[in-house]
């Protein structure tokens, strides 16, 4: 018990410590802004010096995986750097992880953020070396001065089909939306409990999101793309939706109802 107190302690004076060298640290005569002592408040988020990459999640569950079905997430890199960040390698620790970004999304503006598209195929192998609890990481390079490479994972329980009966019956449930000003469509939208949700999710007009709170989901949809959201649907009831993002007159109307029966 009181090791695990100490042991917290000891994570949150680190990680307080290095936060604060990490803010001394900050190059003080950056552009026109003269540094006073004080705290500059941007109206806009803060935005680091150089290019900086972040990945999330950082780990994600898939959850259980049938031998011979092929699993995808979508993770997010997001440039939280005040100059462009170039993605300039993506590897995985084993064949049957594959990470990709899109050619065009190479290069991140500053604070701007891309989809990593991560499939998992348990059988690529041929054989039993990705059955069982497996866990796979994505490597990613990029110009990032701190941290040249970072990782992301991913984390399986893989059986083979009629193993586990009550499983199988979890299905995916893909449903094709469009949120355009002001208005989520469909809406509601329904599934069953235990379903694993893919929402296809089509941005016409201008940026906006999808922030589902009760299952902490907050994506930013660009305009003009396809952003695909999953997650399960693990618990029953009615849950609410919106945009997050400042997207016009009508942005406060834009919300909807997820039911899960
Ligand atoms: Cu759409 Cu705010």
């Amino acid at each position: 018990m009181n090791k695990t107190v100490m042991s917290i302690i000891v994570v949150l004076v680190i990680a307080g410590g290095g936060f604060m060298l990490s803010r001394s640290n900050q190059p003080s005569g950056d552009s026109m802004h003269g540094s006073s002592g004080a705290e500059i408040k941007d109206d806009k988020q803060e935005l680091a010096q150089g290019a900086k990459i972040k990945i999330s999640p950082e780990r994600f569950d898939l959850g259980t995986v049938i031998y011979g079905e092929v699993s995808e997430r979508i993770f997010t890199i997001t440039n939280l750097g005040n100059q462009p960040l170039e993605i300039l390698g993506i590897s995985t620790s084993c064949g049957c992880t594959q990470a990709e970004v899109a050619e065009e999304d190479k290069v991140i503006a500053a604070g701007g953020s891309v989809p990593m598209k991560v499939s998992f195929d348990p059988a690529v192998h041929k054989d039993d070396a990705d059955l069982g609890e497996i866990t796979r990481i994505i490597y990613v390079k990029s110009n990032d001065a701190q941290e040249g490479e970072v990782e992301a994972s991913i984390s399986a329980l893989v059986i083979r089909e009629g193993e586990m009966v009550e499983e199988a019956e979890s299905r995916v449930t893909t449903i094709q939306m469009t949120a355009r000003q002001w208005e989520f469509v469909p809406n509601p939208i329904r599934v069953k409990e235990g379903d694993q949700v893919r929402l296809e999710i089509t941005s016409p007009d201008v940026l906006h999101s999808f922030s589902l709170p009760d299952f902490g989901i907050d994506e930013e949809l660009a305009p003009g793309k396809t952003s695909i959201i999953e997650f399960v649907a693990d618990k029953k009831g009615t849950f609410d939706f919106g945009c997050a993002v400042y997207c016009g007159a009508g942005h406060g109307n834009m919300r909807g109802q997820l039911i899960v029966e």
